[in-house]
């Protein structure tokens, strides 16, 4: 049996989820006052890289971008990568890579979901649940495993808001990627964010709901200037579930 019931980039045609992401925003963007408090306020130089098309005068949206995407690096060991593989490669291996969807946000991929891990994931994933999300925060149950093959690429997108909430974490197994934010209406407003292998990224706020992300791809995927080549990578994401609101 797929184990496949839920993905947020799958389910939806891509312009349509974008859409409804873009209707309802208005209404679920709201920059909270203790915001820069709780997630700093300066961007990481070493991971997140304003593109020069970003005005010099938008220092305020720059503050908000960037301390809305954090970066972890080396979140995981070898070891701990090693072991978080090995478990969900025996699921992955019975599924094939998908091309050619037109219509779908990401290209070459195969995904599935998890909800029991063994002793030693299941620690490292209540590490990214500690570090990502604030304590009460409701979880989508599963975490969302998402194999972009070498040649694979996620296009822009906003996660639909009826599937997901504010918080995303990504733990970046096998393969570094450079992942681009470019404002929704905005578009000279970019940044690239380098997600090296083993780290975690957590992305929320404006980021997360201003900001469409790409994972960059083939001769695209360059990091301030020099290529950056893209394996296989494998991606464990986790979700809030979406706000009572957004709920169907
Ligand atoms: C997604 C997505 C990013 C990643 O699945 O919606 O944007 O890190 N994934 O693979
Ligand atoms: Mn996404």
């Amino acid at each position: 049996m797929r184990m496949i019931t839920f993905s947020i980039l799958r389910h939806f045609k891509y312009n349509l989820a974008y859409k409804i992401s873009r209707r309802l925003k208005s209404d679920t963007v709201e920059v909270k006052s203790d915001h820069l408090k709780t997630t700093g306020s300066s961007p990481d130089p070493d991971y997140i890289e304003v593109l020069p098309s970003w005005p010099e005068g938008e220092a305020n949206m720059r503050i908000k971008a960037t301390s809305s995407m954090r970066i972890y690096p080396n979140f995981v060991s070898e070891e701990e990568e090693a072991s978080l593989l090995a478990e969900v490669e025996p699921q992955l291996k019975r599924l094939r890579y998908e091309y050619d969807h037109w219509d779908n946000a990401i290209e070459g991929y195969r995904e599935t979901e998890r909800d029991s891990w063994n002793e030693q994931n299941a620690a490292v994933l209540k590490r990214v649940r500690d570090m990502a999300f604030q304590p009460y925060a409701q979880l989508l149950p599963r975490a969302h495993i998402l194999d972009l093959a070498a040649a694979g690429y996620i296009r822009p997108h906003i996660d639909a808001i009826r599937f997901c909430g504010n918080t995303i974490a990504g733990l970046c197994l096998l393969s570094s990627a450079v992942m681009r934010l470019v404002h929704e209406s905005r578009p000279e407003l970019q940044l690239d964010a380098l997600l090296e292998r083993r780290c975690l990224y957590v992305m929320r706020d404006v980021s997360r709901y201003e900001f469409t992300h790409a994972v960059l791809g083939g001769e695209h995927s360059v990091w301030r200037g020099e290529k950056l080549p893209r394996r296989r990578r494998i991606a464990v994401i986790c979700r809030e579930c979406p706000l009572p609101e957004h709920r169907e």
